[in-house]
């Protein structure tokens, strides 16, 4: 019964979602449909495009009025397969300032006609600033917008030199897929209101995050002929990418960013079967590996820290009428990963070549995966010199439970990660010890009954970096990051070769920072739920008909600044959407008893049940 496993897939495969009523499950579909699909869903012009969006608070700016530069305005076709397309980039003449607060890059992008979800990233001189995925179009046109605070990019970004600046989206044009993603990049530069040479000499721009500036990025990414900047591809779990560098010999803090997506095989790596039930019930063309991943950073052979990814679901995934115009937690802007790597700065400041590498453990094809070295230099000393005093990794532990009988079965699996290290560097703020701990932890559970699928994940990422900084005192850092996955997937085989599909879906981002390790309360907290309820006809891998509905809950809080959205979608049309931007006492109470209290999330009867005509009169 062939049908079995694929219908579980089927949640888990890229969705096209052509127009409400026409649309396509994956990409073997068949020739003789693409004629009618072709003719069936022609735009109506009176109806204006769909505005998509990604809930996130707004970008802190500062009231002064920013210089622009459009520095890329591009219409992306054919692009698959093909160079990024590049630009130069001058920082803009016309700019009268020399120091900016507040650094944002915004893409704005339209598309009409139907087209699947594309991965892209935008690069400067190799780096990457931003990784993204774009919205599915519709036939009467869409439009998004995405705004980056790239301020920490800000010494690449006001360099004197012209530069690459490049994008990737690779994009397929033909009868079918017609939606040509048409793009502008503008870039938008904040003048400080004061003078920000008081932050200049704080150790690293300690605990100011995302506006810490590294005074020099060195890019991890594939090396073009230009520089350009593209991803490194990681096909399995044997693929290491390597890279050799050199770093000044006056660093003293350096941070590794790291950029990551994963698609194709690993698109929903977290709900990959296990290989002894793939070769038990010979099972052909199911992705499995299980469902864990990691990637490993190492340094000159050594694992020096280790990314659990949060599980971004693309726009056209599990049922692509989830995301509209609401998208998925990261899709519009990945979370990129942060690794302390200053206690090993000892063995990089010697002016040798050393090694940094990147691998995917269970890795299926494929990963696209670079990062940046953040790197501080000591303005008022040519050289620095360190040493490594302590490191600790606890190989990966995984305790894991296969029980299956034929096509049924239970699996769950646990893994945990610690890794630590600490070393000094002596700068002209004097000898500063840092420690920096990666602990992680990863628990899924998956249910295979019948048709039916359930998944349920949880990854703990916490890592801290203790700074013993001489004067004025030591620095305690602390992020706790909770990603949640769950979903009920099943399907009923309405014979006919048509499928009726009902997914139930929970992604959850939940970070607490401390800028003092030791305080009970955290710095700030941000929650970010959303649940999501679908139904699609699938025929012949078509999706002939369906509906979803997704609410989210966004809240933020740092003491300085709340910002709450409380929002719900259903079939493109927002059911209510409450903003709070101010700190009111709900907010305070979930800032003062945490993530506990506030979880689970409160059920909601918001979610629509039958907008679908159920062939089966179940809903
Ligand atoms: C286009 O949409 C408008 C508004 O929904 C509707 O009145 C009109 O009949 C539609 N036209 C076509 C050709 O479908
Ligand atoms: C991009 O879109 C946003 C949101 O509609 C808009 O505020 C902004 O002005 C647009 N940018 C440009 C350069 O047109
Ligand atoms: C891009 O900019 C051009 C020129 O300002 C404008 O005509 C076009 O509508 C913009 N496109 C998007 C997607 O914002
Ligand atoms: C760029 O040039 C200006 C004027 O020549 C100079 O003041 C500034 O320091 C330079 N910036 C960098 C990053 O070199
Ligand atoms: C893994 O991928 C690399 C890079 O494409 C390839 O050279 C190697 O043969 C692959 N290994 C396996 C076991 O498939
Ligand atoms: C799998 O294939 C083997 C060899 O062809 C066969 O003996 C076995 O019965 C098959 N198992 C199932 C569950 O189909
Ligand atoms: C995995 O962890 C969960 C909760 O942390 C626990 O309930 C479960 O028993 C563990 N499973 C295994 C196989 O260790
Ligand atoms: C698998 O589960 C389905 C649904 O509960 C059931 O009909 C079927 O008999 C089960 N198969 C086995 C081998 O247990
Ligand atoms: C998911 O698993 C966790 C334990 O890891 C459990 O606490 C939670 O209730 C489960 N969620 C659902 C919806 O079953
Ligand atoms: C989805 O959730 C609803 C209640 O929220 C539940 O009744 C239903 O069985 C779930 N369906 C699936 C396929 O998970
Ligand atoms: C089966 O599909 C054909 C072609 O789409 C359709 O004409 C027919 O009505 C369907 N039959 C049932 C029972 O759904
Ligand atoms: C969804 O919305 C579209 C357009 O607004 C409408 O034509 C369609 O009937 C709606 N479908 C359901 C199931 O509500």
């Amino acid at each position: 019964m062939t049908s079995f496993f694929l219908n579980p897939l089927l949640h888990l495969l890229p969705l096209l979602f052509l127009d409400p009523l026409f649309s396509q499950a994956n990409l073997h579909h068949s020739k003789t449909f693409k004629s009618s699909l072709f003719s069936q869903s022609s735009a109506n012009e009176t109806i204006s495009p769909t505005l998509f969006f990604e809930v996130t608070k707004p970008i802190n700016l500062p009231t002064t009025k920013p210089c622009s530069l459009t520095v890329l305005q591009h219409d992306f076709g054919f692009t698959y397969g093909k160079s990024p397309v590049l630009a130069n980039y001058n920082f803009p003449s016309d700019c009268p300032f020399q120091e900016f607060s507040k650094i944002v890059l915004e893409w704005n992008a339209t598309c009409k006609g139907r087209q699947f979800d594309r991965i892209f990233g935008v690069w400067l001189s190799g780096v990457e600033l931003l990784r993204s995925c774009t919205a599915e179009p519709r036939p009467n046109g869409i439009f998004w917008s995405v705004k980056k605070d790239i301020t920490r990019y800000s010494s690449l970004l006001l360099s004197n030199d012209t530069q690459t600046f490049s994008v990737y989206l690779g994009n397929i044009v033909d009868k079918t897929y017609t939606g040509v993603y048409h793009v502008n990049v503008t870039l938008y530069f904040y003048p400080a209101v004061e003078k920000l040479v008081l932050s200049k000499e704080k150790w690293g721009d300690f605990g100011s995050d995302v506006d810490s500036k590294a005074d020099l990025i060195i890019p991890f990414s594939r090396d073009m002929p230009l520089n350009d900047g593209l991803w490194y591809e990681i096909e399995n779990a044997t693929d290491v990418k390597v890279k050799e560098f050199v770093i000044p010999q006056n660093v003293y803090r350096a941070v590794l960013e790291v950029y990551v997506s994963f698609h194709e095989n690993d698109e929903f790596w977290y709900g990959n079967l296990p290989n002894e039930y793939i070769a038990a019930n010979n099972l052909t063309d199911v992705a499995g590996n299980g469902p864990f991943r990691e990637v490993v950073v190492s340094l000159d052979g050594e694992v020096i820290g280790a990314v659990w990814p949060f599980t971004v679901v693309y726009t056209g995934g599990i049922n692509p009428l989830l995301w509209r115009p609401v998208s998925a937690i990261g899709s519009f802007d990945l979370p990129t990963y942060d690794i302390e790597i200053t206690p090993f700065l000892g063995n990089l400041l010697n002016g040798k070549p050393h090694k940094l590498s990147f691998s995917v453990t269970n890795a299926l094809n494929v990963w696209y995966i670079d990062a940046n070295l953040h790197l501080w230099l000591d303005s008022k000393s040519a050289k620095t010199e360190g040493k490594l005093l302590q490191y600790d990794i606890v190989p990966l532990s995984v305790t894991s439970v296969v029980d299956f009988k034929g096509l049924n079965g239970t699996f769950f699996m646990n893994t945990t990660r610690f890794i630590s290290s600490t070393g000094w560097v002596k700068s002209s703020f004097g000898i500063v010890t840092t420690k920096s701990i990666q602990d992680l932890s990863y628990s899924n559970s998956m249910v295979i009954n019948g048709n039916l699928q359930i998944i349920n994940q949880t990854i703990h990422f916490n890592d801290s970096v203790y700074a013993d900084i001489p004067a004025p005192n030591a620095v305690k850092k602390k992020s706790l990051k909770r990603f949640l996955f769950y979903l009920d997937s099943d399907d009923i085989d309405q014979g006919n070769r048509t499928t009726f599909s009902v997914s139930n879906v929970t992604l959850g981002f939940d970070e607490k920072k401390f800028n003092d390790a030791d305080a009970s309360s955290p710095s700030s907290s941000l929650w970010n739920l959303q649940k999501g309820k679908g139904v699609m006809v699938v025929k012949d891998n078509l999706v002939v008909s369906g509906v979803a509905s997704t609410q989210q809950s966004y809240n933020y809080e740092d003491g300085n600044f709340c910002y709450s959205r409380n929002i719900s979608s259903s079939n493109y049309t927002i059911l209510y959407d409450e903003v709070r931007n101010t700190c009111d006492e709900r907010a305070k109470s979930h800032f003062r008893y945490g993530l506990s209290r506030w979880w689970p999330f409160p059920a909601r009867r918001a979610f629509l049940t039958s907008h679908v005509t159920d062939p089966n009169g179940n809903l």
